[in-house]
């Protein structure tokens, strides 16, 4: 099983990526053959500075590999290493209905919020497709904001198929009848992050790095305990029950705590007898403990870079032998060799 998916590299990792996204990424490298990459080419759409596009990239990649990604068992790789990518997204382009791309959910939202319409973010789907079926993967997992582009991958895939394989028949993609072919390009399927949360952040809106919310996985030891210790808390007394609907703390609580040891806070919490300064004060220990061995890891990456590149660039050439048969394929059916 060929597992894959993208991570765009434009900005620092906060805890809720971590519990809704990578967290997963990290356990599935175990199941399969795992390719994750750094989605380089997608953040230009968003960052318009070549240095700090070449930084976050490698912030990104280090950040994996500190929270345990084994460049051993998964491949680890930038987008724009792979330059095939983008001979497969303009083919797919030729095939892709304007309509599918006008109905795409994150392109109308990021729109609606006011973002320039250019060609880069309106096509961004189909480079996302072209990311996916370039290396056969059976299985994406993802986010809930983006099924609907797993979807598309999907459709485009059986469009293709069908204007250049002799013989398919989208009914049998596998080919398995008599008489029937199967595709050139495999039809993936998306993996909703299972059992992922939607984690608040300090103010209790979602965490995102667009509310200015976030506790980050690698921020500055001083700034978490602030962030932390700011957390919205309602004007409970100490020897009050507490409500545990709309707050973050909580919540967050439940996400970083062992089982067992939320089972004693929760009991308490629901008691009465802590104050909310106690409950802030575990917080902090916890992302410690959770977090200490990973932040040490990222010092150890950041002082060698060579290290990094070695891992990037292996991973790129495996990459590419991954993508080398159905490109080559692609290239015949269109008569491009
Ligand atoms: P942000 O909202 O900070 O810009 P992204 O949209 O880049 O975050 O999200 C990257 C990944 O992290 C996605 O897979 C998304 O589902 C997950 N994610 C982001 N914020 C949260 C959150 N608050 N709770 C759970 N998962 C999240
Ligand atoms: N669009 C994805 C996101 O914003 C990142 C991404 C790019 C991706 N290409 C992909 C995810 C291919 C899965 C598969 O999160």
């Amino acid at each position: 099983m060929r597992i894959l998916s993208g991570v765009q590299s434009s900005g620092r990792l906060h805890l809720g990526n971590y519990y809704g996204a990578v967290r997963q990424f990290i356990e599935l490298q175990s199941q399969g053959e795992a390719l994750y990459f750094i989605a380089n080419l997608h953040a230009l759409n968003t960052v318009r500075d070549g240095e700090q596009a070449r930084s976050l990239t490698r912030e990104t990649a280090v950040a994996f590999l500190s929270l345990g990604l084994d460049p051993n068992r998964a491949t680890l790789f930038r987008q724009s290493d792979v330059p095939e990518v983008l001979e497969l997204y303009w083919v797919l382009g030729t095939l892709v209905p304007f309509a599918n791309l006008e109905r795409a959910h994150s392109y109308k939202d990021k729109v609606a919020r006011g973002l320039p319409a250019d060609l880069g973010l309106f096509a961004y789907p189909v480079l996302m497709a072209a990311d996916i079926l370039l290396y056969g993967a059976d299985v994406v997992p993802v986010g809930r904001d983006q099924l609907q582009h797993v979807e598309f991958a999907r459709d485009w895939a059986t469009k293709f198929n069908v204007a250049y394989v002799k013989g398919y028949d989208p009914a049998d993609p596998l080919g398995s009848q008599k008489g029937h072919a199967p595709g050139i390009l495999k039809l993936p399927a998306a993996q909703l992050h299972e059992g992922a949360a939607v984690l608040p952040g300090v103010d209790g809106q979602k965490m995102s790095k667009s509310y200015g919310n976030t506790i980050d996985v690698f921020g500055d030891e001083k700034d978490i305990k602030k962030k932390i210790m700011g957390i919205r808390t309602d004007a409970s007394a100490v020897d009050a029950p507490k409500p545990t609907a709309d707050s973050p703390l909580y919540s967050l609580l439940q996400a970083m705590l062992p089982a067992t040891e939320f089972r004693d806070v929760d009991a308490s919490w629901k008691a009465g007898g802590r104050g909310y300064g106690d409950y802030k004060k575990l917080l902090l220990e916890a992302f410690h403990a959770q977090f200490a061995a990973a932040r040490a890891r990222r010092t150890e990456l950041l002082q060698d870079p060579a290290e990094l590149d070695r891992i990037l660039a292996a991973g790129a050439r495996k990459a590419r032998v991954m993508a080398a048969p159905i490109i080559e394929q692609v290239r015949r059916a269109v008569g491009l060799a």
